[in-house]
């Protein structure tokens, strides 16, 4: 599955939303900053709120925020298929993750190409999906980081299996092999005039 990334893009946030929704992507992924857990800070609630309700596809949405909680409560509304959170920016982990399970939404841990795959151990039974991060946090258009690979195979069989950042048609040679469920991509896709087409290189080299 293809999830697309619109943090990055040559059009505008409307623009690309509505083109990611008529595209063939799987799902949407919508990257939270808050200016805290990242120095960088893209959107207030009420504008995310506003710019996807409407939206067809399933929504994947990423929090690299600290205390995403707070968020979680306003983001369910939205019905997402995925929240994505960052252990280290997590006050309460047990809570968050029992919050988003009562409202059925299925749970993530993003892991930073610096962390462990381990850091998640305790909550592996309690979650749905890992996010292994092929870049820092932060920004889109960053160059992918080829030795998180090595984590992914640990949780193979045990939860659905997504990789995030740095994307394009050269990197996802890397990808060959590795079970992986979800493929994010960006600005690969975003800056380009035909998201299918870029979709599709995705799909048949990997
Ligand atoms: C990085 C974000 C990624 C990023 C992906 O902070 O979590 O989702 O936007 O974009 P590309 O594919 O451009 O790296
Ligand atoms: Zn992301």
């Amino acid at each position: 599955m293809i999830s697309v990334s619109f943090l990055k893009s040559k059009y505008n946030r409307q623009e690309t939303i509505a083109l990611i929704d008529e595209s063939q992507a799987s799902l949407i992924h919508v990257d939270l900053m808050d200016g805290i857990y990242v120095p960088q800070k893209n959107f207030e609630i009420d504008e995310i709120m506003k710019l996807l309700n409407n939206t067809k596809k399933p929504l994947d949405i990423h929090l690299m925020v600290n205390n995403p909680l707070i968020y979680i409560k306003e983001l369910v509304k939205l019905k997402p298929y995925i929240i994505t959170i960052h252990l280290d920016g997590t006050l309460n982990i047990e809570e968050t993750i029992a919050y988003l399970k009562n409202f059925n939404i299925k749970v993530g841990v993003a892991i930073n190409p610096n962390e462990s795959e381990h850091i998640i151990d305790s909550y592996i039974d309690k979650i749905d999906y890992v996010l292994i991060m092929s870049v820092y946090p932060g920004e889109g258009g960053q160059k992918f980081i080829p030795s998180v690979l090595e984590k992914i195979n640990y949780f193979k069989g045990k939860l659905l299996i997504g990789i995030d950042g740095g994307i394009n048609e050269d990197s996802i040679k890397y990808l060959k092999g590795y079970p992986i469920d979800i493929i994010v991509s960006g600005s690969y896709i975003c800056q380009s005039d035909n998201f299918n087409e870029r979709i599709n290189n995705l799909l048949n080299i990997k």
